[in-house]
């Protein structure tokens, strides 16, 4: 091979390197055996470095043979300058127990402290502090331990065979992470010799702080009692207080503190040194970025291929133009398939929502479904405004309901669900399928549903009073009602439960009876609501067996104990609600200390008592004798009693209710004599019932009720 040939290659071994050989000062080594050493740090000489901190010396120590770099006398082993970190070698402290004219010593070998503060140095946190030994903690003392905690591990093992090479968590070996920033190293081996005999099989306790995943913890620094022929690498890291030079810039250190330099995007060299960072000529050589013409800029470069550029920006144009145009069609098309989504949904909701309506009906009436009427969501969302927030009028748990206006000119209270279960979706189809057969004059009237929505929505009459919770419970007491109001709406939901349970079809547990499921119209006429919860059994049955479900303060607690539902349970609730309209107050409620108290127990207290007029809402005991209100009291007791058996049919409270209501009308002198008769029987029964009530019902008194009734009606 020729000269030439030999220098082109030193030549391009130069440029591929990238090692520039004005990274340093002038006159300056910059490499130390196999080490660069380059600006900041110098070789042997001050003028050479930044400062005297940055001085590297170059020495062949005795034991080497040939020369290496030495920081505070410690070899470096390697300079990453973009990371601003030195590895360096570092010493093992360790503590042996070793025998001494026949007695155990301990002989410590520490690291003497390492003080880098007044430097530009600081232990990396990459460094983990470890320890190996059999009873051995190891601490790093801080310079105040009274504001910082000591950092430390400790690593304990019994015998050999419990260690496990390479792996370094507490049996045998331990480590633990320093925090960067650290400048003064002062580690403490603290051993428990003589204590467990541990020295036999570990005669040696060390600790030293080694770079992450640099070190192979093995038995034999367990078993050995001598010095350990290795050495483990720290990591430190170096920062400048001073600017950068030309052409480069500083950012944070991450694994240290201060800052670094480093040369800007499409530079190259030293960024500490003065001459600072030189352009990188991006089209010299075989790497050009371009196909035809590269002109050189600072920090960049530049193509001058028109055509390719045109091409360029075609490709683009022409991508841009696709792009949009695809995006368009897909949107479009996403639109119309939503739309089509949104009718299918609807079409399968509507599909779904019939079949379960009519296998609810099925059992009674078949044309249920005929009788009816079917909204579309576009007739409810007209009625309501598209469900204008304004026209909310209730919002519960469950659903929302709607006041609305129907083209024919009809007000109704809509109904629809908020969530989406199955428990839901039947409820409503319930109450559906239940209020369509239903007429009488204290039930509210279902004109229809709309089974599009996946819970269908329920469209009501609307009824304008509110709920008799309202008129019972307004906190401002703008609502009062008479005794003869109450009395009168206790008689109607009566009446109205009564034909639930017993009308032509299937027997009907309410399960949900509550003050504020009774709505009141502009004459305070009672309308029974929300038959969400609703059961139907067939007639031979008495009772069904159903998951717990209510009002808490309405809850028949025997229901709520065995899960069993019967007509009593509608009867419990009918007492508390019978209670309500006696006391004016709240089954469940804060008393004056702010405790919750439950006013049914207090109730029945005072009617053992016999004292039951001091809880009688004020307003009533005035307008009405003390006789009449007593015996509505035994009534609403006897309803309460805890065990179903002991409870009054509906029929039977009716039957007083209404028995009441008559002799009042008689004293008035509003009756007519055609509803004489009536009243007389009924205050028969009344009295007998009065007789009778408490123990259970006979079936002959039974019979004689109905027969009664039968003649009445
Ligand atoms: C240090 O380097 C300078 C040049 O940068 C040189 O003039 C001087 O002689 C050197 N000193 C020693 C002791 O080598
Ligand atoms: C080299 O070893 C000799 C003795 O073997 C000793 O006197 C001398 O100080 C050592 N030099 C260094 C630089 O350690
Ligand atoms: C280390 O142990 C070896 C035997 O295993 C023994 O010969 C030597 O004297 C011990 N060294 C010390 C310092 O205890
Ligand atoms: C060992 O004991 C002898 C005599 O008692 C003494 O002269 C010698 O200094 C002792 N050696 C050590 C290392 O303690
Ligand atoms: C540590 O404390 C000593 C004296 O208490 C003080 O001289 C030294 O500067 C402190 N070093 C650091 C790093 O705080
Ligand atoms: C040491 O801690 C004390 C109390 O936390 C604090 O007042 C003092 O400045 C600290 N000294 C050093 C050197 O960090
Ligand atoms: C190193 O730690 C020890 C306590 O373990 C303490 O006595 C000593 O003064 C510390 N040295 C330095 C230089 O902080
Ligand atoms: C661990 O390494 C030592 C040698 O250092 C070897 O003797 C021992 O069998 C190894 N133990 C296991 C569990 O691999
Ligand atoms: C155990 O580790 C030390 C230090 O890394 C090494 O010198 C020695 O060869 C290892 N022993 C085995 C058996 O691997
Ligand atoms: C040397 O320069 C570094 C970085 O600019 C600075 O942190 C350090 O304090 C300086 N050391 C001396 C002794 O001036
Ligand atoms: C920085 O780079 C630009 C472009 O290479 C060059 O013109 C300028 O002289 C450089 N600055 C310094 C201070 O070297």
């Amino acid at each position: 091979m020729s000269l030439q040939v030999w220098f082109f290659m030193f030549l391009l071994s130069q440029i591929l390197t990238g090692v520039d050989l004005q990274d340093s000062k002038p006159d300056c080594k910059t490499k130390c055996g196999e080490i660069d050493i380059l600006y900041p740090f110098g070789i042997d000489n001050l003028s050479c470095a930044m400062n005297d901190s940055f001085i590297v010396e170059c020495l062949m120590k005795n034991t080497s043979t040939s020369f290496k770099p030495y920081l505070k006398d410690q070899e470096i082993v390697k300079i990453d300058f973009p990371k601003g970190e030195i590895i360096q070698t570092a010493e093992i402290s360790s503590k042996c127990a070793t025998e001494r004219n026949g007695t155990k010593v301990i002989v410590s070998k520490d690291i003497s402290v390492i003080d880098w503060s007044g430097t530009p140095f600081t232990f990396s946190s990459r460094n983990k502090l470890t320890a190996t030994g059999c009873a051995t903690m190891v601490f790093k003392e801080n310079n105040n331990s009274s504001s910082e905690p000591r950092v430390g591990c400790s690593s304990m093992c019994r015998n050999l065979a419990d260690i496990r090479n390479e792996t370094c968590s507490g049996i045998g070996c331990c480590e633990t992470s320093i925090n960067k920033g650290l400048k003064i190293l002062n580690v403490s081996i603290n051993t428990y010799y003589g204590i467990f005999g541990v020295e036999d099989i570990n005669p040696c306790s060390r600790a030293f702080l080694v770079e992450e995943n640099t070190f192979n913890f093995n038995t034999s620094f367990i078993k050995s009692n001598a010095s350990m022929p290795m050495k483990v690498q720290t990591v430190l890291n170096f920062a400048v207080d001073e600017s950068c030079g030309p052409n480069s810039s500083q950012k944070e250190s991450s694994t240290g503190v201060g800052n670094l330099c480093s040369c800007d995007k499409g530079y190259d060299g030293n960024p500490y040194s003065e001459l600072g960072c030189t352009d990188i000529d991006e089209c010299k050589g075989e790497n050009n970025p371009c196909s035809k013409d590269c002109i050189n800029k600072p920090g960049g470069y530049e193509c001058t291929d028109k055509s390719r550029e045109l091409i360029v920006i075609l490709s683009v144009l022409s991508g841009v133009i696709f792009f949009l145009l695809f995006s368009g069609s897909i949107f479009y098309f996403y639109k119309k398939s939503k739309k089509i989504q949104k009718m299918k949904f609807r079409r399968n909701n509507f599909i779904e929502n019939r079949i379960l309506l009519q296998q609810t009906s099925i059992s009674s009436h078949e044309d249920t479904i005929e009788k009816t009427k079917i909204f579309t969501l576009k007739e409810l969302k007209k009625a309501t405004n598209k469900f204008d927030e304004a026209r909310i009028i209730g919002e519960g748990g469950h659903g929302t309901v709607y006041k609305g206006l129907l083209l024919d000119q009809r007000v109704v209270a809509i109904k629809m669900s908020k969530v989406n279960t199955q428990t839901e979706k039947e409820e409503y189809i319930t109450e559906a399928a239940l209020l369509s057969r239903t007429y009488h004059k204290n039930v509210v009237k279902l004109f229809g549903c709309c089974l599009e929505s996946a819970v269908p929505s329920l469209v009501y009459e609307y009824i304008a009073n509110g709920t008799l919770f309202d008129h019972l419970h307004s906190p401002d007491h703008s609502y009062s009602l008479c005794w003869d109001d109450r009395l009168r709406i206790a008689t109607e939901v009566a009446s109205a439960i009564v034909y639930i349970l017993s009308a032509s079809f299937n027997t009907i547990f309410h399960r949900d009876l509550k003050s504020a499921n009774i709505l009141l119209d502009e004459k305070l006429t009672a309308k029974l609501s929300d038959f969400g919860a609703s059961k139907s059994i067939s007639s031979g049955q008495t009772h069904i067996t159903a998951t717990v479900q209510g009002t808490i303060g309405y809850l028949d607690p025997e229901y709520y104990q065995s899960g069993k539902l019967t007509e009593k349970s509608d009867v419990y609730s009918f007492g508390v609600i019978l209670l309500e309209l006696l006391t004016g107050k709240k089954p469940i409620q804060k008393d004056t200390s702010g405790e919750e108290g439950n006013i049914i127990m207090h109730f029945i207290k005072l009617l053992q008592k016999n004292r039951v007029d001091l809880i009688f809402d004020r307003s009533i005991v005035e307008e009405s004798s003390r006789e009449e209100l007593g015996v509505v009291a035994k009534l609403a007791g006897d309803c309460l009693k805890l065990r179903g058996e002991e409870r009054p049919t509906m029929k039977e409270v009716e039957f007083t209710l209404e028995g009441i209501r008559r002799s009042k009308m008689k004293h008035k002198g509003k009756i007519n004599q055609n509803e004489k008769l009536k009243l007389i029987s009924n205050e028969i029964t009344m009295v007998e019932f009065s007789q009778t009530a408490s123990s259970s019902t006979t079936n002959n008194s039974q019979g004689a009720f109905e027969e009664l009734q039968g003649f009445l009606r």
